[in-house]
């Protein structure tokens, strides 16, 4: 499972109200999670994104402790979609006003399994040693290590909101490649029950692997499958 549902932050999507009261909108989506785990397999991961804004911040953790019963959580990634390097910034980020806050230049991205114990392909989305002289002296055979739990993967640069075919809140491809790449199974099924205009079924198929996708609203779903046929 690769998804982002909606965050409850009054996104102005085409047919859902992106605008319910928290305590319905956490009981909805943790209904939801409990289906996921009805059909994840045994040996499943369940790659969850979902991020708070400056008004409403508690919402992604109140929403994982919820899902402490019935799940696992086996790593907490960050979705770093911008950062700020010495005298330079690379990636996008729509920037918070006023005093109070900082601009949010991260999401979260929960991995959730039924045990705990997923044996993972760590290297799939592995990076290369800074300092070679670890290969030999670690006992490495390749020359590649785990990335860690930050993800840096930026938006690309768009000039119109028809680059993502009008949709409020797509991610970029790269993060649910990098999911499937990570959960290591040759031909894996991945559900996206939030699917918008298809990105995690894109990229299920750029990794050779299954994908099923669900969308409520129907032009997003023909965006989907109009990217898929092309
Ligand atoms: C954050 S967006 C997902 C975007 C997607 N990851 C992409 O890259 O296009 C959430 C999507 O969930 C859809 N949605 C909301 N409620 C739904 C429901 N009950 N069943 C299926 N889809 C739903 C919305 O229409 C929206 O497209």
């Amino acid at each position: 499972m690769v998804t982002s549902p909606p965050y409850n932050l009054d996104l102005r999507y085409r047919t859902y109200r992106d605008d319910r009261a928290e305590a319905d909108y956490l009981a909805w989506l943790v209904g939801i999670c409990q289906q996921i785990g009805r059909v994840l397999a045994p040996d499943g991961s369940f790659f969850l994104n979902i991020a708070g804004s400056s008004t409403q911040p508690w919402v992604p953790f109140e929403l994982i402790t919820r899902l402490r019963p019935h799940f696992a959580l086996q790593n907490h990634i960050t979705w770093v979609k911008s950062i700020a390097l010495e005298g330079d910034s690379v990636g996008h980020y729509k920037p918070v006003g006023g005093t109070r806050f900082l601009n949010r230049n991260h999401e979260n991205l929960f991995h959730l399994t039924h045990t705990g114990h997923v044996v993972l392909d760590r290297l799939a989305i592995g990076v290369p040693f800074k300092d070679k002289s670890n290969i030999a002296r670690r006992g490495h055979t390749r020359d590649l290590r785990c990335r860690g739990d930050s993800w840096f993967i930026p938006y690309r640069t768009i000039r119109s909101k028809q680059q993502r075919h009008h949709h409020p809140a797509p991610f970029p491809q790269t993060l649910p490649e990098w999911c499937i790449r990570l959960h290591g199974k040759p031909d894996a099924l991945v559900l996206d029950p939030f699917a918008g205009t298809g990105t995690t079924l894109l990229a299920a198929r750029a990794v050779g692997a299954r994908g099923i996708g669900i969308e409520l609203d129907e032009e997003y779903a023909a965006v989907a499958r109009g990217l898929l046929s092309g």
